[in-house]
C-alpha cells in the first residue's frame, strides 16, 4: 500500500454491468449483450497484460443473479464454459493463473469441473492472476469467514481477543491476493452490489456510463489514466 500519487494499479476489480441494456438498445436479446461482453473480458485481460496490471478480478455472477430467468442463467453458464475453452491457451501462453471466488458448488457440475480444471492447470503461473467472482456475494464471504473463525475458537485454536482485522482477511476466499487498488463499474450505476465489501475498503472507485460490451482497451486505459491522477492518502494528511 503506497501513499500519494499512484502508478499503475496492482489489482483492478471490475463490476461488468450493462450487458442487458446494451442489447436492448439495439433491439437484441439480452444474451447477445453477454456474448459481446465476453469479448470485452478478453480485451481487458489483454490490456492488463500490456499495461502491467498483475491482478484482475471480475464480477461475473452474483449470489443475487440466481433470481434471473432460468434461460438467462443457463445462457450465462454456457458462456462461461465457452470462455474457459476459448481462453485456456491464452492463460497458458501468458502464464496467467485462473482463480475463482464464490460458492461454485452452486454452478452446474459440468461448468464447475471445467472451471476447477482450468484453475488447477494454471495454478503454478505467476505472471498474472485472473479471478472470477461466481455465485459470489460479499456478505456471504464475510459470513463464511466469521463461521470459520468461530469454529477455530470453539476448537480452542484461537482466543476471541486474538481476532484482528488480519484474521478476517485471512479467512476470506482468496487471502493471498492483495486488496484491489481500483474498482471500475460500467453502465452508469453507482453502487457496489455486494462485491468485495471487505477488500474494497481503500480502493479508488471509477464509474463510467459505458456499457460493458463497449468497454475495451481504450476505455480501460482511460480509466487507468484517471487512477494515476488520484491521490491516495490512507488516512494520512499527505
Ligand atoms: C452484467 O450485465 C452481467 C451480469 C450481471 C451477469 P446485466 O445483465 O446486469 O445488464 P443490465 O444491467 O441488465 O443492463
Ligand atoms: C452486479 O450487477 C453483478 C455482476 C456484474 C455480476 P447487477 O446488474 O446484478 O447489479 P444490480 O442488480 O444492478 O445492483
Ligand atoms: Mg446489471
Amino acid at each position: 500500500m503506497s501513499e500519494g500519487k499512484p502508478e499503475i494499479p496492482q489489482h483492478v476489480a471490475i463490476i461488468m454491468d450493462g450487458n442487458g441494456r446494451w442489447a436492448k438498445k439495439r433491439g437484441l436479446p439480452r444474451i447477445r449483450g453477454h456474448q459481446v461482453g465476453a469479448d470485452s473480458v478478453k480485451a481487458v485481460l489483454q490490456a492488463c497484460r500490456k499495461s502491467g496490471v498483475k491482478y484482475l478480478t471480475l464480477y461475473a455472477f452474483s449470489t443475487e443473479n440466481w433470481i434471473r430467468p432460468k434461460a438467462e442463467v443457463l445462457g450465462l453458464m454456457s458462456l462461461l464454459s465457452k470462455f474457459l475453452r476459448d481462453q485456456s491457451h491464452e492463460l497458458h501462453d501468458n502464464k496467467t493463473r485462473l482463480r475463482v471466488i464464490g460458492h461454485i458448488d452452486d454452478l452446474p457440475a459440468a461448468v464447475r469441473r471445467e472451471l476447477l480444471n482450468c484453475v488447477a492447470e494454471t495454478a503454478h503461473y505467476t505472471e498474472g492472476t485472473l479471478t472470477l467472482a461466481l455465485s459470489y456475494g460479499g456478505r456471504v464471504e464475510i459470513t463464511d469467514a466469521v463461521r470459520a473463525i468461530a469454529e477455530k475458537v470453539k476448537r480452542g485454536e484461537l482466543k476471541p481477543d486474538e481476532i484482528t482485522d488480519k484474521t478476517i482477511s485471512q479467512h476470506l476466499y482468496a487471502p493471498d491476493i492483495p486488496d484491489p487498488d481500483f474498482l471500475i463499474r460500467t453502465s452508469g450505476e453507482q453502487r457496489i452490489s455486494n462485491f468485495l465489501l471487505w477488500q474494497l475498503s481503500y480502493a479508488e472507485f471509477y464509474f463510467t456510463e459505458t456499457f460493458w460490451p463497449d468497454f475495451r482497451e481504450k476505455e480501460f486505459l482511460e480509466a487507468i489514466e484517471v487512477y494515476k491522477n488520484r491521490h491516495r492518502r490512507f488516512g494520512d494528511i499527505k
